[in-house]
């Protein structure tokens, strides 16, 4: 099984940019093979990854459900199996699968049965799986974010984002999801770090797990190429995850 983390937060705190760090280092360190996931519907990690925009598992999903493939010689399923390989993207050492948007209107059952079918037996295929989710809650309720071994809450040190830890925190130990652990990331962080923030915290029993600082070369998805060094906040957590720690 792949060790998956998920990272999660409010709008703009950094989870694309962080999740992308993620899959870079387990990749320019070759620690194993990588599924990165992106589960935001206004896809973007393959931008902060440097690769083209990838078809999304929304579209495949529509065409299934519109049922213009529809060919009696060969089985729905064996028609999705084989739309769904062509999803996935792989490029400089990774692979990249996009979720697209959620369902509309319509009989996604079977469909939706199917895709939930190959994203586990997927799952399975890699040493690792590195999801960027949406921000918000969304895609907890919708359960698209489930069996994680490590949720990175990714947080600024302001108050409208430690709220959202807060909220997240407290929706994901209610829901039936299997999160092994759960930790916070502060981002974007201009030193001296204030206690009262550290204490809020650990006020609601989680981890700070990495401190990273504001950093104008990141800003911009300006970010490393994979011969760049990580930067050390980072290091530690990361490593941790390539030894599928525990946490
Ligand atoms: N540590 C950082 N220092 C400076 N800018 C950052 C840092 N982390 C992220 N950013 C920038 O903040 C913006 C929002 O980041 P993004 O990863 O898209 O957030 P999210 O996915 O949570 O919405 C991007 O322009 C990104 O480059
Ligand atoms: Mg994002």
């Amino acid at each position: 099984m792949g060790y998956t983390t998920a990272f999660v937060g409010k709008g703009g705190v950094g989870k694309t940019t962080l999740a992308a760090q993620l899959v870079r280092f387990l990749v320019a360190r070759k620690k194993g093979s990588v599924l990165a996931v992106d589960a935001d519907p206004n896809n973007n990690l393959h931008l902060a990854l440097g690769i083209s925009a990838p078809r999304t598992i929304g579209e495949v999903r529509e065409e299934l459900a519109s049922d213009t493939l529809s060919n009696p010689a060969i089985s729905k399923e064996r028609i999705v199996e084989y739309k769904l390989q062509e999803l996935l993207v792989e490029e400089k050492g990774f692979s990249l699968l996009a979720m697209g948007r959620p369902e509309g209107q319509g009989c996604y059952c079977y469909v939706n049965h199917i895709l939930r079918r190959y994203l586990d037996i997927l799952q399975n295929d890699f040493s690792y799986v590195v999801i960027d989710t949406e921000a918000g809650m969304e895609h907890l309720s919708r359960r698209t974010t489930k069996d994680v071994d490590l949720m990175l809450i990714v947080s600024q040190p302001t108050e409208s984002s430690l709220l959202a830890v807060e909220r997240i925190a407290s929706l994901a130990r209610k829901l039936p999801i299997s999160v092994k652990a759960m930790a916070v990331i502060l981002n974007m962080v201009t030193p001296p770090l204030s206690e009262k923030i550290t204490e809020r915290i650990k006020s609601i029993s989680l981890e700070i797990v990495s401190v990273v600082p504001y950093d104008s070369r990141i800003s911009g998805f300006g970010i490393a190429d994979e011969n760049e060094n990580i930067c050390p906040p980072l290091e530690s957590l990361f490593e941790g995850i390539a030894s599928k720690k525990r946490f």
